[in-house]
């Protein structure tokens, strides 16, 4: 619909009264100036918006880079005679929401790897009697000893976690890809 036709509208609404038009009133823009905004101030306004969310969003993601790398992700775990060989026993590592799991194998070895399963994160337990850890969403095997996948649809091993031991503690000290 165009300004002239919007205008007989109008003039049919009032009918020849003088009083203003009533849209004009509850939406008072200034139709004057809306030849003001020039093209090229529009372009300046959208840089400009652009720059501006470019800059915080790369902000935000500095933040978050020196957040995990610059924290302290030694941790202590467990005392490793409360994790009897042949068992598993699962922590939160290296943020407080991140499942993992430490085994102590046959053998006496003791390993620790992220819960998450490296198909479609679902969470892999410990099967001691089958010496397997398994995803139970589609059936991934992965081999406790090396973290590798053996079976199921997972291609990658699981990230381990780099433990030692101090003074009769499990310290995971970081996550490897
Ligand atoms: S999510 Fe683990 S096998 Fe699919």
């Amino acid at each position: 619909m165009s300004q002239g036709d919007n205008k007989n509208l109008d003039l049919s609404y009032n009918q020849g009264r003088t009083l203003p038009r009533r849209w004009r009133s509850q939406f008072p823009l200034h139709w004057d100036a809306d030849d003001q905004v020039s093209r090229r101030e529009l372009l300046r306004f959208t840089v400009l918006t652009s720059g501006a969310l470019f800059g915080g969003t790369s902000m935000l993601a500095v933040l978050d880079w020196f957040g995990t790398t610059g924290q302290a992700r030694t941790q202590q775990v467990v005392a490793a005679n409360q994790v009897p060989e042949g068992s598993a026993y699962y922590f939160n590592y290296p943020a407080s929401d991140d499942q993992a799991v430490l085994l102590h194998l046959p053998g006496g070895q003791f390993v620790a790897y992220s819960q998450k399963c490296t198909h479609l994160s679902c969470s892999v337990y410990y099967k001691p009697e089958r010496q397997e850890l398994l995803c139970p969403c589609h059936d991934g095997v992965f081999d406790p000893v090396t973290g590798d996948p053996v079976a199921g649809p997972p291609q990658r091993a699981l990230p381990r976690i780099r433990i030692r031991q101090e003074n009769g503690m499990i310290i995971a000290e970081e996550e490897t890809a």
